[in-house]
């Protein structure tokens, strides 16, 4: 029954095409267009034009969208500022202006206009297979003399074709803007155009306010354009005296694909129209990520995602002006040079910075015919030019664009970019590059001679002063290296945390309390105390001086020394003002001081971290209890991971183990690790995808997934996805504005690829790492790992593999506690 009214309804609507537009593709002087369902569709039937309300609205718009498009499509309105408020509407021709002219009310308001003129003979109203509307005179056999074209007055659309720019002649600015709302296409904040400098780049504005810049043509593409992007959708740019704009060109012609303005989200997009699925898949969308924030550093400083934190001042020759505003992540003052160009010599230099978006062309001096060489004689010449570049970097680069003021908006573009050259003043410079060689040579001879002296007289120093303890931790260490560690006496500690007074307590790890304290020195330290009572603890214990004392890196929690006395045993790290994550994403208030800038700052450094540990230390380690309550924030909320206490260092090649002690905390765990005792880097991918859907979402992991009823993260995660909302896991307070939807949206994606149930489909943290900080598609990820869990009177959880797995013994989990 379905099936028979579907194929009558298909043949309808057929008919209905077919008969439409061989029948209009044009109206002429004598015709009209009411609002009654009559249309204009292309030749071709591409597009159609005729009346539509845009969302919820009742109002009433001429505009043209995709006629075989199920999902109405609108690329073009005609009264977007004036809408009709019922369905009056007539377009017909006016003679005395030789307008086509938009009515309502019963042809008493003129509610739109083609504002041509210059019409006599036959005019035409025509839409072309483009998305053009085009008004030409019928007997003008001439393609493209158009009298009047809606490409030349776009609206939020760039479509295959269409020209975004200037035309010099009759300064015509062809320019986006973005629809108020859905419901409302009138121009909102959102507006991409070219901006006509020396240097002519196009610019996105919210408002009044430069919002993003792809940076000025580069003769192959925008020099700010990320390399890794699927070549569909192509940019050109076309520039000379009559007329500068951009185009966007479709690489393959059966594809239907768009460019859009959009208002409250991914504020430009690329859409691709995909025919299995049936609707608009974005393709690539800006900004895409904290670096594209316009001018985010400040003059003089520069974004690069792989830094922490983002914004850096250009080198060495210059420094923060606002030291204060920029520690604290308020980098909009930018930076100066250390030492003013005061005296503009001949002898000033310049050095290279290669991968960069070139700074905003505002303020810029351009000659095409110029090479590199003639550029910078030129740059040298005038004191207020501070850099200069190729204008085009084919055949090894030619032209010459020259900067002056403080230079903007600079991104680093890993992989891409362009070579910029910045003045250095001949005073930093050093005299001549020989005798700069020279003296580093020396220098470094100083620095290697006063280094020795250094490590001996402390070594020394120690090893007097603590010589007892020394020998106890060398026996207790069975690789039987010298840890270099300092070793605190058990009085300091007491006076430092105030004789481990409650008040000083911050909280039980995963074999005591751990305690604040103040060194007599003013320096503030975290004091883990290894409980008596615990047996367990002394393994834990020793496990973790081993490892972490040869462990350095910023996203590892430092450990400045122990203490072993006796039955007591200390270890004593870099305090962290901030605690843990789970404090801030967890808690109701705390949580809204993680903007997503932040929090995407601390899962890159948590990646980095785990990479270290997996990869580039000198043993490879795998965590084993990565959790969110182990990662402490410091006073600038970076992460740094803590408690190697479980942690398991792997020789060589080898990337696996088992452990009969299943140890660990619920709802990290991974599968294979929880029920087979198998841990390997892959399981602490497992918990590194968990900690960071804990981030995106701000709600915990409490347990395992279970098929039936998946009520926790992971399994909430994966319905969203599949069923293709997976912004509805974002915590709220996260919001819309203040962060990149499209870098939220990859995290999620990455979650789940890191919480997949086979541990082989599972990315290695360097691909975690290197996905994080690029725009590359990313796999699909299969269903994620899951266990079913009971809990038994006894507090222990026994642990059974569902029908997805191997069936195992069942195996008892010793369940830590979390702090
Ligand atoms: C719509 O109105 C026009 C005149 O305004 C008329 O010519 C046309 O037949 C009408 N079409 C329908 C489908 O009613
Ligand atoms: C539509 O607008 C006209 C003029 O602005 C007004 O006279 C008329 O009442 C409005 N109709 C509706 C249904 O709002
Ligand atoms: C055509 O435009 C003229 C001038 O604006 C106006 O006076 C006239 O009423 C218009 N004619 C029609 C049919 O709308
Ligand atoms: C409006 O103008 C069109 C042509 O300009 C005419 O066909 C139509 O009858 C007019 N309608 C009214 C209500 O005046
Ligand atoms: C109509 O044309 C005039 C003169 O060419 C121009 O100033 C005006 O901005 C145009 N209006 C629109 C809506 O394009
Ligand atoms: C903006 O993008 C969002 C998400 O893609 C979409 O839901 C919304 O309709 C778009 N807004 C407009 C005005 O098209
Ligand atoms: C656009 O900007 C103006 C002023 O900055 C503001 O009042 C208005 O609310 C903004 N509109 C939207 C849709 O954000
Ligand atoms: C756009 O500008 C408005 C007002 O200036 C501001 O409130 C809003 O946050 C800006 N939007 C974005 C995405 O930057
Ligand atoms: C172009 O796209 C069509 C449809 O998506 C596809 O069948 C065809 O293979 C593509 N052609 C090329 C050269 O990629
Ligand atoms: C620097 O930061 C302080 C405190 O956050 C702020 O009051 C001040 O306006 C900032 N200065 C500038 C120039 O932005
Ligand atoms: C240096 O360049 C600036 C900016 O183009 C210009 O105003 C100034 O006159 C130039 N000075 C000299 C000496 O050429
Ligand atoms: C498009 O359709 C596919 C398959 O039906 C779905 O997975 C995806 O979420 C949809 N995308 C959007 C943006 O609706």
């Amino acid at each position: 029954m379905e099936k028979i009214s579907f194929m009558f309804i298909s043949a309808l609507l057929l008919c209905y095409f077919t008969e439409t537009f061989s029948a209009l593709d044009a109206i002429s002087q004598y015709e009209s267009i009411a609002d009654n369902g009559t249309s204009l569709v292309s030749k071709g039937g591409v597009f159609e034009l005729g009346y539509f309300s845009p969302g919820s609205s009742k109002n009433r718009y001429l505009g043209i969208w995709y006629q075989k498009i199920p999902v109405q499509t609108v690329v073009w309105v005609a009264n977007r500022i004036n809408p009709i408020n019922d369905s009056s509407g007539v377009l017909s021709f006016n003679s005395t202006t030789g307008e086509f002219i938009l009515l309502s009310h019963g042809n008493k308001t003129v509610v739109w206009s083609t504002n041509s003129t210059g019409v006599d003979r036959s005019p035409v109203l025509q839409l072309l297979d483009s998305g053009n509307l085009v008004l030409r005179d019928d007997k003008d056999e001439n393609i493209g003399n158009y009298l009047w074209q809606s490409f030349d007055y776009p609206c939020d659309t760039l479509l295959p074709g269409m020209k975004l720019g200037w035309d010099l002649k009759t300064g015509l600015n062809r320019r986006l803007s973005a629809w108020n709302s859905p419901d409302d296409p009138s121009p909102g904040n959102f507006t991409w155009e070219m901006e006509l400098h020396a240097y002519p780049e196009p610019v996105m504005w919210n408002g009044t306010k430069e919002f993003l810049r792809s940076g000025p043509w580069n003769g192959l593409q925008y020099s700010g354009k990320p390399t890794k992007s699927l070549p569909l959708l192509k940019y050109s740019f076309f520039a000379n005296e009559d007329e500068v704009y951009l185009t966007i060109l479709l690489v393959n012609e059966s594809v239907i694909g768009r460019m859009v303005l959009n208002q409250t989200i991914f504020h430009r997009q690329s859409l691709i129209w995909s025919a299995s699925s049936q609707n608009w898949t974005i393709y690539a969308a800006f900004p895409r990520d904290q670096c594209d924030t316009y001018n985010l550093c400040g003059g003089n400083g520069y974004c690069s995602l792989s830094a922490t934190p983002v914004c850096q001042c250009l080198d060495k020759h210059f420094r923060p002006k606002l030291l204060a505003n920029w520690t604290s992540n308020d980098w909009s003052n930018g930076c100066e040079r250390k030492k003013a160009l005061t005296s503009c010599q001949n002898n000033d230099g310049f050095a290279k910075y290669e991968g960069l978006k070139l700074p905003d062309t505002t303020r810029t001096w351009v000659n095409n015919g110029m090479n590199l060489k003639e550029c910078r004689a030129k740059c040298l010449s005038n004191c207020s030019f501070m850099a200069y570049a190729n204008t085009d970097v084919r055949d090894g680069g030619k032209g010459c664009a020259i900067w002056f003021g403080d230079l903007l908006d600079i991104k680093q573009i890993p992989g891409g970019g362009q070579d910029l050259y910045i003045r250095v003043s001949a005073s930093e410079l050093g005299a001549k590059i020989k005798k700069w060689k020279i003296g580093l040579v020396v220098l470094a001879a100083v620095f290697a001679i006063l280094g020795m002296l250094l490590v001996y007289y402390f070594t020394c120093n120690k090893k007097r002063k603590f010589q007892d303890n020394i020998g106890k931790i060398d026996r207790d260490n069975e690789e039987q290296e010298d840890l270099e560690l300092p070793l605190f006496d058990l009085p300091t500690m007491a006076a430092a945390t105030n004789n481990f007074s409650l008040d000083n307590k911050l909280g039980e790890g995963g074999f005591g309390p751990v305690y604040r304290g103040r060194l007599i020195d003013g320096q503030e330290i975290a004091v883990k105390r290894l409980s008596r009572s615990s047996g367990q603890g002394l393994k834990e214990f020793k496990n973790e001086v081993n490892f972490i004392a040869k462990l350095q890196h910023r996203n590892l929690v430092r450990l400045l020394g122990c203490c072993i006395e006796g039955e007591e045993k200390l270890l004593v790290y870099e305090f962290m003002p901030n605690k843990s994550l789970d404090f801030f994403i967890f808690d109701e208030t705390r949580r809204k001081l993680l903007d997503w800038s932040k929090r995407f700052n601390i899962i890159c450094g948590i990646a980095r971290g785990l990479l270290y540990l997996h990869q580039d230390s000198r043993l490879r380690i795998v965590h084993r209890d990565l959790k969110a309550s182990n990662v402490l924030l410091d006073s600038e909320m970076n992460p740094k991971i803590s408690d190697f206490g479980l942690a398991r260092t792997f020789g060589g090649d080898e990337t696996e183990g088992n452990t009969r002690r299943v140890v660990g905390t619920y709802g990290y765990m991974a599968p294979e690790y929880a029920i087979e005792g198998q841990f390997s880097i892959k399981s602490d991918v497992f918990s590194f995808g968990i900690i960071l859907l804990e981030i995106v979402s701000g709600k915990r992991s409490k347990g395992f997934y279970h098929m039936k009823h998946n009520l926790n993260l992971i399994g909430n995660a994966w319905k969203m996805w599949r069923e293709g909302r997976p912004l509805e896991l974002m915590d709220e307070c996260i919001g819309n504005n203040s962060c990149t939807v499209s870098e939220v949206l990859r995290c999620i994606h990455i979650g789940l690829l890191c919480v997949q149930q086979r541990p082989e489909d599972r990315p290695t943290m360097s691909s975690v790492v290197q996905m994080l900080g690029s725009e590359t598609a990313l796999p699909e990820p299969a269903q994620p790992g899951f266990v079913t869990a009971e809990k038994n009177p006894h507090d222990q959880y026994s642990v059974s593999s569902t029908q997805e797995l191997p069936s195992v013994n069942e195996v008892t989990i010793t369940l830590l506690q979390a702090r």
